[in-house]
């Protein structure tokens, strides 16, 4: 029986439980996800055990993926891109790991808004944190020429153009508008937006007619942002796609077999949320 798990601390709130189990299920595998709740002090030592539990890897949650992306002993060049990894397993018992984020970003934008990478010149990303730098390198990799950066602290934004170079720019809050009539494509990856959160206050009046909104936030599952886009008629992305996305290449590594990110899991897993566990 093939095993894997989800390490977070805390993991209670975590969804992918559902969505490594819906697969499992649905494919007849015999196999289990479970969440395993590690200390910091412990996350080490568990790493280490893994194998001897019957564990051929996981994934890796907060507070665990900069600590993760240091113990590996092979790391994709997307994980060192990010800073940080989230998914792990073992190859002649060493410890190897990716970040699925960007292939997560990158698939759920071509499932909701086909060809959106066709005509993407300037992008906009609000938020310089884990989520933005895995957003930012998937827009370079599809061949966005510009990324515009903007953030309430403008020293992240300004590490985001140490690390990834002269086609990010950063862009003060209050300049915003002034962009955004250039922006084909939006993405916000601050937590703005979401349930308990403050609200994400932006003019979207100026944005083209042909521009893509997407939002990282997935509680709630349309957001007031990608609604106000919605409204105008702009194409919209949400966040839970992300998500479910990027969970697909975990699964093959350890159950081997590609699943599909399908209506019926998508729709198991908005239920989820709106009925809040
Ligand atoms: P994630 O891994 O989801 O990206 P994170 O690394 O904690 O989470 O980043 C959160 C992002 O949301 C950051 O860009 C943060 O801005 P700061 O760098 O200024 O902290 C942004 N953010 C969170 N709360 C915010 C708020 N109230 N107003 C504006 N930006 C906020």
């Amino acid at each position: 029986m093939r095993k894997a798990c989800i390490i977070g601390y805390p993991v209670a709130h975590s969804r992918s439980p559902l969505v490594h189990g819906y697969w499992l299920k649905h494919h007849g595998l015999v196999g289990s996800y479970d969440k395993a709740e590690v200390k910091p002090g412990d996350f080490q030592r568990f790493i280490h055990a893994m194998p001897e539990q019957g564990y051929g890897g996981g994934n890796i949650t907060v507070p665990h993926k900069l600590a993760m992306l240091a113990l590996a002993k092979h790391r994709s060049p997307a994980a060192v891109a990010v800073g940080a990894a989230n998914t792990l397993w073992f190859e002649h018992g060493e410890i190897c790991v990716d970040n699925t984020d960007i292939e997560g970003f990158v698939a759920n934008l071509d499932a909701g808004a086909p060809g959106w990478d066709r005509n993407c010149e300037i992008a906009l990303v609000l938020g310089a944190g884990g989520a933005s730098r895995a957003i930012i390198y998937g827009l370079l990799q599809r061949g966005c020429e510009r990324v515009l950066v903007a953030n309430r602290t403008l020293s992240a934004v300004e590490a985001l153009v140490q690390d990834f170079g002269p086609k990010i720019r950063a862009l003060h809050w209050q300049d915003i508008p002034r962009q955004v009539p250039d922006v084909d494509i939006l993405v916000n990856s601050t937590s703005l937006g979401m349930v308990g959160q403050g609200a994400l206050d932006l003019d979207l009046g100026g944005l083209p007619g042909h521009a893509v909104v997407s939002d990282a936030v997935y509680v709630p599952l349309e957001t007031e942002l990608l609604a106000r886009a919605r409204l105008r008629g702009l194409q919209t992305v949400g966040g839970l796609g992300m998500l479910l996305h990027q969970a697909v290449p975990g699964f093959e590594r350890w159950f081997g077999l590609r699943p599909a990110v399908t209506p019926a899991l998508t729709r198991l897993v908005e239920a989820d949320v709106e009925a809040g566990h």
